[in-house]
């Protein structure tokens, strides 16, 4: 039997569909430049049919990046047509389509009567809508991958019947989804074994695992699933996505590379490029990766205790199950300081796995000798902010910070002045407020005129040392939408007004875009009664 795993990286789809986690086209470009580096087999770019948005990073990924590009697709044609109008550039390409299964979507996705009376009823009809759905596809591309959404909970007999007749449709990827993550791994190991043994025509397709993990059982439930014969893991760097996430990409790749004694099977991945890859996806996303995380986590391979360390010097093997250097995780790095030239940023930034055009150079250098001229020392860490902050300003920013200036001591009230760049004028405004944080917050609302619902602020200390960089991570919320922002500077209060106006500005972007959506999907529907 095969042992090789296909792994499926859904960062940009299921990924981004995380709390907060929006990327824009720039960030998902370089995400899929570095994802090729890592060695993926396919990279889920996105739902096209969900917004003008993910359809242009879609577009532009399968345009730029090499791997096989796959688009996500409701079992609609619309959907399809959509997937592969976003595709058709890509070397290679898949279409994605998916439909409920388990009882509570058939019922609940499809209660209208059209559907059918009877669960028996509704059951035919969405089983010959994954049918045609997957004929459709077919039309347009020869790799085409069916999921049956909410498999862990779906009745063993119909997803037999549904798969199978995904696979008679011309499926070549059948994917097994635990989409509310409630198996357990022998559970659902055993589920996978069943579907092998049911289902007539399952040699003809590769079978894959796609786990999220609210119970905290993704990866164990993807390693079950591949013992049980899936040759295909969907997967996601530093585990994010929906609610709890999905199965992490680096714990399931290592997992299999460091326990090859006890499980035959492999994967093409550079596990060089996962340190880089993780430090890339969350500083984009501006999700934090919490220091006891597996494989990426800051203390991963830390060694605290007194027992530990001596154990280590002695013999690494000690305490260690592999080593930082596999993963890419380089202890000794290299610094740069206010006399390294363009030319030595730009090498090491390429090893950091971004790539840069001249003009886009120019500038990091530009910030970066800013940086150098506060703090002596550049660290590995500085530039990944750097970047970070790069890739978000490509977009065009509608509100600029010009200068903050704060006012704050223990007796007095704190009061912050804020003079902020909109189009071609400048607003200046001042504010008191709880603290430091909160005047300027507060000042920004008032030159801008708006009133935001403030969900969370996060700062942290990107190296060590007194002349640190701070990172200040804010989410807003709007009704049921949400908008982070991420600042950065030498200075925590600098950063969290960046931060805010950061917010504000994907709040705006939404706003003025939301009549480009709506034609979207005006003209969406002007096709879908063509086809
Ligand atoms: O979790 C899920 O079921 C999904 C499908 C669309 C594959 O993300
Ligand atoms: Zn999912």
């Amino acid at each position: 039997m095969n042992n090789r795993v296909i792994i499926f990286d859904t960062t940009l789809r299921d990924g981004e569909q995380s709390p907060g986690a929006s990327l824009n086209v720039y960030e998902k470009l370089e995400i899929a430049r570095q994802l090729e580096k890592l060695k993926v087999d396919v990279i889920e770019a996105g739902f096209p049919v969900s917004s003008p948005g993910q359809f242009e990073a879609v577009q532009r990924i399968s345009a730029e990046v090499n791997a096989v590009i796959a688009g996500l697709a409701r079992a609609k044609e619309i959907d399809i047509k959509t997937a592969y109008e976003a595709l058709r550039e890509a070397k290679r390409f898949r279409i994605h389509t998916f439909i409920g299964t388990s009882d509570i979507h058939v019922n609940g996705k499809f209660g209208d009567d059209r559907y059918g009376k009877t669960l028996s009823e509704k059951r035919k009809t969405v089983l010959k809508m994954a049918q045609d759905a997957v004929a459709y596809a077919k039309t347009f591309t020869n790799d085409v991958e069916f999921s049956a959404e909410d498999a862990g909970r779906t009745d063993i007999v119909y997803l037999s019947e549904i798969i199978e007749a995904a696979i008679e449709a011309g499926a070549t990827t059948v994917n097994i989804p635990d989409t509310t993550g409630y198996t357990f791994p022998w559970e659902f190991g055993a589920k996978i074994a069943e579907l092998k043994k049911r289902i007539k025509n399952i040699n003809k397709a590769i079978i894959s695992v796609h786990c999220h993990d609210d119970l905290g059982l993704a990866v164990a439930n993807s390693l079950s699933g591949i013992e049980n014969g899936a040759r295909q893991v969907e997967c996601t760097i530093n585990g994010i996505g929906e609610r709890a996430g999905n199965a992490s990409l680096e714990e399931v790749v290592v997992a299999l590379k460091v326990r090859e004694d006890i499980c035959k099977y492999h994967t093409k991945i550079r596990t060089e490029e996962i340190y880089n890859t993780s430090k890339m996806v969350s500083s984009f996303t501006g999700i934090i990766v919490q220091p006891n995380k597996a494989i990426v986590g800051e203390n991963a391979f830390a060694h605290e205790s007194g027992i530990h360390q001596d154990g280590m010097l002695k013999n690494r093997q000690t305490y260690e199950i592999m080593t930082p250097d596999s993963v890419g995780v380089n202890k000794t790095k290299i610094v740069l300081g206010r006399h390294s030239g363009r030319h030595g940023l730009k090498s090491r930034l390429h090893e950091l796995g971004y790539k840069l055009n001249e003009k886009e150079l120019q500038t990091v250098y530009e910030k970066f000798l800013d940086l150098a001229d506060k703090k002596k020392e550049v660290f590995d860490e500085d530039l990944r902010i750097l970047m970070g902050d790069q890739a978000h300003n490509i977009k065009e920013e509608r509100f600029e910070l010009e200068y903050i200036h704060v006012i704050m001591g223990t007796n007095s009230i704190p009061t912050a002045t804020v003079k902020i760049k909109s189009g071609q004028s400048y607003i200046q405004e001042s504010a008191t407020g709880d603290g430091a944080v909160d005047a300027c917050f507060n000042a920004i609302e008032r030159a801008l005129d708006i009133k935001s619902n403030l969900e969370s602020y996060n700062v942290r200390s990107v190296t060590s040392g007194r002349q640190a960089m701070g990172e200040v991570i804010v989410r807003i919320r709007e009704n049921e939408n949400s908008f982070t922002g991420r600042g950065v500077s030498t200075d925590v209060i600098e950063a969290s007004a960046k931060a805010y106006l950061q917010a504000l500005n994907q709040r705006q972007f939404f706003i003025e875009t939301k009549e480009e959506q709506e034609n979207f999907n005006r003209s969406l529907s002007d096709l879908s009664q063509a086809v």
